[in-house]
C-alpha cells in the first residue's frame, strides 16, 4: 500500500521539510507522526519561506491534506498561529484539509514550565531541550495522566481537566523545583478558547488514513527530529521523548506494517547536532565555520526553533549504516551537498576506534558514543559552485564520487541530492 515514510537519519535538521515538500506533490495526504513544536521545518517557495513546527510541510501543496497523528504532542497556540499563517498566504486550512487525531497529546504552559525547571535542576548535565514542554507532555502520556486532544471536543470539560492538570503540576513546580506556580483558571480559559477553535478538526486520523489507503491514495508520513534522537534507539539520554524512527510512523499514525512502500532516509552531506550529547565527528575551527555559516543566510546552521548555533562535523557513516538498519531505509536523500563546495578535503567517518580496537558497527548502539573516536577516509573536495546543477552527470566528478561512496558504505541507493535551498535545486538520480 502506498505509504511512504520520510525519516531523519541524524540528530534532526537534515532537511526533511525540503524532501517532504518535493514528495508531497504526488501525495494525497501528508501526516506528522511524532514530536511537537520542537521541530522546525523550513520550506522555501519562490521568495516565500514557511517555517512550520507542527503542521505537516506537505500542506504547502494545495492538493495535499494534512494529518496530525496520535504520536504528536500539540501546543494549540502554535498550531493555530501556523494555521493562520497558511491562510494568510492563500492556502486553505479547513476541517476538510486538516485532521487532528483525537489521541494526540496536548502541551500546556505547565509542561513548558516543568521543562524549564527540570533543565535548570540538571545543572551542568543539561539535555539542552528546546524548552517546548515536550518531555513533560510525553511523560504525562506515558504516566496515563496526559491530556488527549479528544477532550477538546467538549471545551468546558476540557477546561476543567486543564485546571486540575495545572494544579497537579504546580505542586511539582513549587515543591520539587522551587519554581513559580501558574494560574490554573487563566490557563483553563486560554485552553477553552483553543478548544473552541480546534474542535472541528479533531477525529479518528487512523481510520481516515486507512480508508484513504484502501482507495489507493498516497500518504506521506513526515518524521520530525532524527533517528539519533529517538527515545529508544538514539543517543540516550540525549534524545527527545518520542519515536522518531520509521516504525514510529506506524504507531504514531495508527497504521499497520503492511502499508509501507518506501522509507526515505534524509541525511545531510555532513553532520549537525543542536543541544548536548556525544558527537564523534564534531569539528572546530575553519571547517566548522565553513559548514555552519555565519547566520546571515536562512540555510546557515542555526536552529529553526531556538536560533541556537548548531554543532557541526563530518558525515558519520557508522551512524548512517545504523540508521539504515533501524529504519529499514529503501533509499537516501542527501541534502546540502552545495555547502561542501570549496573544501580542499572532505572527511568521511567509516569506522570508530576504542581501546585499540576498530569498529565498523556499534557494539552497543549509539548510547555510549563518548568512548569512540572516528576513523576517517579522506576524499578530495571540489571547487565549483554546484547550485545550478540539475543533472547527475553535470555534478563535478569528485562530488559524484562522494555520493557514490556514501551509497557504497551505507548499502542504500541515493535517489536525490539537494544542491541549494530552492525547491528546484535538486538532482534526481534514477
Ligand atoms: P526536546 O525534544 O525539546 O525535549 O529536546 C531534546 C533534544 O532533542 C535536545 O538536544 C534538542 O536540541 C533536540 N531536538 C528536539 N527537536 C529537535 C529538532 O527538530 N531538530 C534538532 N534537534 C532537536
Amino acid at each position: 500500500m502506498p505509504l511512504d515514510i520520510v525519516v531523519g537519519t541524524q540528530w534532526g535538521d537534515e532537511g526533511k521539510g525540503r524532501v517532504v515538500d518535493l514528495l508531497a506533490e504526488g501525495s494525497n495526504y501528508t501526516a506528522r507522526y511524532n514530536g511537537g513544536d520542537n521541530a522546525g521545518h523550513t520550506v522555501t517557495v519562490g521568495n516565500q519561506s514557511f517555517r512550520l513546527h507542527l503542521l505537516p510541510s506537505g500542506m504547502i501543496h494545495p492538493q495535499s491534506v494534512g494529518v496530525i497523528g496520535n504520536g504528536v504532542a500539540i501546543n494549540p497556540a502554535v498550531l493555530l498561529a501556523e494555521m493562520e499563517s497558511l491562510i494568510s498566504a492563500g492556502l486553505p486550512v479547513t476541517p476538510q484539509r486538516l485532521h487532528i487525531s483525537h489521541a494526540a497529546t496536548v502541551i500546556t504552559p505547565a509542561h513548558r514550565a516543568l521543562d524549564a525547571a527540570q533543565e535548570t535542576a540538571r545543572g551542568k548535565v543539561k539535555l539542552g531541550t528546546t524548552l517546548r514542554g515536550i518531555g513533560p507532555a510525553y511523560t504525562d502520556k506515558v504516566a496515563r495522566t496526559g491530556l488527549r486532544v479528544g477532550l477538546m471536543r467538549e471545551p468546558e470539560n476540557f477546561g476543567q481537566a486543564i485546571r486540575e492538570h495545572v494544579i497537579r503540576v504546580n505542586h511539582n513546580l513549587v515543591q520539587l523545583y522551587r519554581a513559580e506556580p501558574l494560574d490554573p483558571d487563566a490557563v483553563a480559559q486560554e485552553y477553552i478558547a483553543y478548544a473552541r477553535q480546534l474542535k472541528e478538526y479533531i477525529g479518528d486520523a487512523s481510520s481516515l488514513l486507512w480508508e484513504a489507503l484502501k482507495h489507493g491514495k498516497r500518504i506521506l508520513a513526515e518524521g520530525a527530529q532524527g533517528t539519533l534522537l529517538d527515545l529508544d534507539h538514539g543517543t540516550y539520554p540525549y534524545v527527545t521523548s518520542s519515536s522518531t524512527i520509521a516504525a514510529g510512523a506506524l504507531t504514531g499514525l495508527g497504521l499497520g506494517v503492511g502499508c509501507v512502500e518506501r522509507v526515505i532516509g534524509v541525511t545531510k552531506a555532513f553532520q549537525t547536532r543542536v543541544g548536548s550529547g556525544p558527537f564523534p565527528t564534531e569539528v572546530v575551527g575553519e571547517v566548522e565555520l565553513h559548514l555552519r555559516g555565519t547566520g546571515e543566510h536562512p540555510w546557515d546552521e542555526f536552529g529553526t526553533t531556538t536560533g541556537r548555533p548548531r554543532r557541526v562535523g563530518w558525515l558519520d557513516m557508522v551512524l548512517l549504516r545504523y540508521a539504515a538498519r533501524i529504519n529499514g531505509l529503501t533509499e537516501l536523500a542527501v541534502t546540502k551537498l552545495d555547502i561542501l563546495s570549496g573544501l580542499k578535503t572532505i572527511h568521511l567517518c567509516t569506522a570508530y576506534r576504542s581501546a585499540g580496537q576498530l569498529y565498523t558497527e556499534l557494539p552497543h548502539g549509539p548510547a555510549d558514543l563518548e568512548s569512540y573516536s572516528p576513523v576517517y577516509e579522506e576524499l578530495p573536495g571540489w571547487e565549483q559552485e554546484i547550485r545550478s546543477v540539475r543533472g547527475w552527470e553535470d555534478l563535478p566528478g569528485r562530488a559524484r564520487a562522494y555520493i557514490l561512496r556514501i551509497e557504497e558504505l551505507s548499502g542504500v541507493p541515493v535517489r536525490l541530492v539537494s544542491v541549494g535551498p530552492e525547491r528546484d535545486q535538486v538532482v534526481e538520480i534514477n
